[in-house]
């Protein structure tokens, strides 16, 4: 199996899952807008033979690759989900049915029901906005200076609480909840912000979107588990912390998987293995 990756061509991310010397499940992160990186790295590993392949950008990548190796592509939710099965497995959870909210560049929303999946909907609103936004706002683009500084900011007097409007008054739905993400600019005119305060914010309204929309996705398909997977969870507690306190709060349970933006190239490594063992006798 050392002689396998798989890769995931994402729309932001080039991910690699491959097995290295101590046997173990490692991986790689690429820019997707320098797919010469992927070929250094792959010139760099000869041992390796064989290729799953799977993400939007699948395509340019090969074009890029030139490569003579024997390549197995498959589609990108069959990858997702199959990484999704494999991570729930090692981290021992035993779940029937739930939402997996993918949240890439963008946010794909699907329902898992055994060994079975359909994709449901999703958002253009995902890790894609969350820099996008940060770097026209802020001038800060990059990922980890946007989490760790949105760790240390306040949405205070940047969202507009359900308790702001009710002052004085027993809010109708819970005090602290977001009446309007950003909705206090206006409100409060002429204040000062500072940047962290703007990126915790966004992460606010990026993890608010993502998880209004998914409770609505579980509650239809009444699942109890909203599985929330994507680079843009990597190294950001500051983002959990908002799907988390808002998916609990509507009565439904978060579930966070370590390596989480892997799961396309998991999908597309363990799919390369499956059909090696088919077609070599
Ligand atoms: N090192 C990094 N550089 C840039 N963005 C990062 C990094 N680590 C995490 N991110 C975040 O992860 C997001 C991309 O997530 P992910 O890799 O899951 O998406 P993708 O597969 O590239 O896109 P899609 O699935 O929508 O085609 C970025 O938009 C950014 O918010
Ligand atoms: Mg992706």
């Amino acid at each position: 199996m050392q002689n396998v990756i798989g890769i995931d061509a994402g729309g932001t991310l080039t991910k690699l899952a491959y097995i290295n010397e101590q046997n173990e499940m490692d991986f790689e992160i690429f820019p997707s807008n320098d797919f010469s990186k992927v070929k250094n790295w792959l010139e760099n590993h000869p041992h390796i033979e064989e290729i799953g392949l799977t993400g939007g950008r699948t395509k340019q990548l090969l074009n890029v690759l030139k490569t003579m190796k024997s390549i197995q592509y498959l589609v990108e939710f069959e990858a997702t989900f199959k990484g999704v099965k494999y991570l729930l497995n090692k981290n021992g959870y035993d779940i029937e049915n739930a939402i997996i909210s993918n949240i890439g560049t963008g946010t794909s929303i699907h329902y898992m029901e055994g060994y079975s999946h359909i994709r449901v909907g999703g958002t253009g609103i995902g890790g894609g906005t969350l820099t996008g936004l940060s770097t026209i706002m802020t001038g800060v683009s990059d990922f980890n200076e946007i989490t760790s500084n949105a760790a240390l900011g306040s949405r205070e007097n940047i969202d507009l609480f359900v308790k702001d409007i009710f002052q004085g008054m027993e809010p109708p739905i819970e005090g602290h909840l977001t009446a309007s993400n950003f909705g206090n600019v206006s409100i409060l005119k002429d204040t000062k912000y500072e940047t962290n305060d703007l990126l915790a914010t966004i992460q606010g309204l990026v993890g608010e979107v993502i998880t209004t929309l998914s409770i609505q996705f579980a509650e239809e398909k009444k699942a109890n588990e909203i599985i929330y997977i994507g680079s843009t969870l990597t190294n950001n507690d500051h983002l959990k912390e908002v799907i988390s306190n808002y998916t609990i709060l509507k009565k439904h349970k978060p579930v966070f998987l370590d390596d989480c933006g892997f799961t396309g190239a998991i999908g597309a490594l363990l799919n390369k293995v499956e059909q090696s063992h088919i077609t070599q006798p």
